[in-house]
């Protein structure tokens, strides 16, 4: 990332009593450089995350017996609302669950499959959805997958013999059972995660830092000697609460790893629980320091290794997550988060700090899809839009090619756990010639005038707008009506210079061809 858009300090006004003393709508300035690159926004930034969770698999994208569901048990409603999120990897099977996870229970046929006690969210698990239906939906939804390991209970034999069960071409005990059970080629799985949250003691299987450390390594190498293709995700810490020393998991997880793990994960869920809107909205400034304490580490640990030796983020598992939460939340109706207008806004600006960080970050799974804590909810009859869907539609059908570095010179405003904070959020993405802003309004109540000044280019004329915002901070979508959704808008660039009026409480996206 450049010095500029980092130590600019320009900002207009620094407190919102200031911001009101101003008379007319507050004013703001993007510089746009398209040749000042981040990186090259990773498409797998887009992915999503399925958990044998509530009714995120079963009841959510999987339901047998279903009318609305297809002969193999998929809901058809859901997967093409599925489809239109253009989710770029999917993650399964936890999460939690993962790791506890014996995935030989899931193979072969389904009613002779063992139903086990699933202890991570306290039902039963059937196993009826397994590997091949996982595999299937992928291939259905055209998507990559990315398989989570049991690095908790499971040995490192299970590890390396799942990869060979979906990997391998030679003729082994694994491949001729992946064949009986009715799968001739290998699916060819290339991201593969070493354990979910080792960290937490939640975590069936927690361990220290040292102690996952050496089991991941051991399965690491079992994994590469089975596929060298495969790439593999190590379990950062996530666990950013008082007193837990997130930074030291990740340093001594990459002494160990660091010669075998392609990424590390990291996982962040943020909330409104005490109703301060500015605070919560500036929750992505966490997320990014969160992302360049990370980034630090992962470049301490590289240092004496070869310049061609990388290793990324994977942020892969994020949303906002504070109302369905709790110890008394196990069963099959849980995690079923209902989103307002300001949670879609949170999403937005998240998705804005992964294309900001276009060049660390090369794999992000909102948690999760269906249900659970997810952009679409569905039940027996139907399915509605969340308010968070509209935002990640709108990124992954359109955020794509470089990452450009913007100089955003807007109002900023205080919270009690930011000085700073600019009330005008941004990200671009350019490729071909299409510019594509995402912009964010944090105000609650005041729109933003912003120019936008191409140093290097021009607009070719009209540009298309696209506004997800409501009536107001608390709107919900239910299954009756959808008051927080996308509305197409336009606007006219003239030579370098396009102005936007931004209206309170709304994400923007704005497409241009510049010449
Ligand atoms: O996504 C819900 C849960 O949150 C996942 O199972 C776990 O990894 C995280 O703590």
């Amino acid at each position: 990332m450049s010095l500029s858009r980092r130590s600019f300090t320009g900002c207009l006004l620094t407190l919102p009593a200031a911001v009101r003393a101003q008379s007319g709508p507050l004013k703001a300035r993007v510089k746009i450089d398209t040749e000042r690159v981040i990186g090259e926004i990773d498409p797998k930034i887009y992915g999503n995350f399925i958990e044998h969770l509530g009714r995120c698999i079963d009841g959510g994208i999987f339901e047998e017996k279903s009318p609305l569901s297809d002969s193999d048990g998929y809901r058809k409603d859901v997967l093409e609302a599925v489809r239109k999120l253009n989710v770029t990897n999917l993650r399964w099977p936890g999460g939690n669950f993962s790791s506890n996870y014996h995935w030989k229970d899931g193979i072969g046929p389904r009613d002779q499959r063992p139903p086990r006690l699933e202890m991570a969210w306290g039902t039963v698990e059937s196993n009826r959805f397994g590997t091949h239906e996982f595999l299937k939906y992928i291939e259905l939804l055209g998507t990559e997958p990315y398989i989570c390991a049991n690095l908790g209970t499971g040995t490192w034999n299970d590890a390396q013999q799942w990869v060979e069960y979906c990997n391998s071409k030679e003729d082994t005990e694994m491949t001729r059972l992946r064949k009986k059970n009715g799968r001739s080629e290998p699916w060819k799985v290339t991201y593969w995660g070493l354990g979910n949250e080792m960290d937490g003691p939640w975590q069936m299987g927690h361990r220290s830092a040292e102690d996952y450390g050496k089991f991941a390594l051991e399965a690491a190498k079992l994994m590469k000697w089975t596929d060298p293709n495969v790439k593999l995700i190590a379990a950062g810490s996530s666990n950013f609460g008082p007193g837990a020393d997130w930074t030291g998991w990740n340093r001594t997880v990459l002494e160990y790893l660091k010669h075998h793990a392609d990424y590390l994960s990291l996982h962040r869920y943020v909330g409104n629980a005490d109703n301060d809107y500015y605070d919560f909205l500036a929750s992505s400034v966490d997320l990014s320091d969160k992302i360049e304490t990370a980034e630090g580490i992962i470049r301490a640990s590289l240092s004496g290794e070869p310049r061609n030796r990388k290793i990324y983020i994977a942020f892969d598992e994020w949303n906002v997550w504070y109302r369905a939460r709790g110890n008394a939340q196990r069963g099959r109706r849980i995690l079923e988060e209902h989103y307002n207008l300001e949670d879609a806004l949170v999403v937005a600006t998240f998705l804005n700090s992964f294309v900001n960080h276009a060049h660390i970050v090369k794999i992000a799974n909102m948690a999760q899809l269906v249900n659970v804590i997810a952009p679409i909810f569905s039940n027996d009859k139907g399915l509605f839009l969340q308010t968070i869907y509209y935002p990640l539609q709108l990124f992954a059908n359109n955020t794509k090619g470089k990452a450009l570095d913007l100089l955003v010179d807007a109002p900023k405003y205080k919270t009690k756990r930011f000085d700073e904070v600019s009330y005008l959020d941004a990200s671009a993405g350019y490729e071909n010639g299409a510019l594509v802003l995402n912009v964010v309004n944090r105000h609650k109540d005041q729109p933003i005038d912003a120019d936008f000044l191409l140093e290097d280019k021009n607009f070719s004329g009209a540009v298309s707008v696209t506004e997800v915002n409501g009536p107001d901070l608390k709107s919900e979508n239910n299954f009756d009506s959808t008051t927080v959704r996308s509305t197409g808008k336009s606007a006219t660039g003239q030579g370098n210079t396009l102005r936007y009026r931004f209206p309170p409480h709304s994400y923007t996206m704005l497409k241009a061809r510049l010449t």
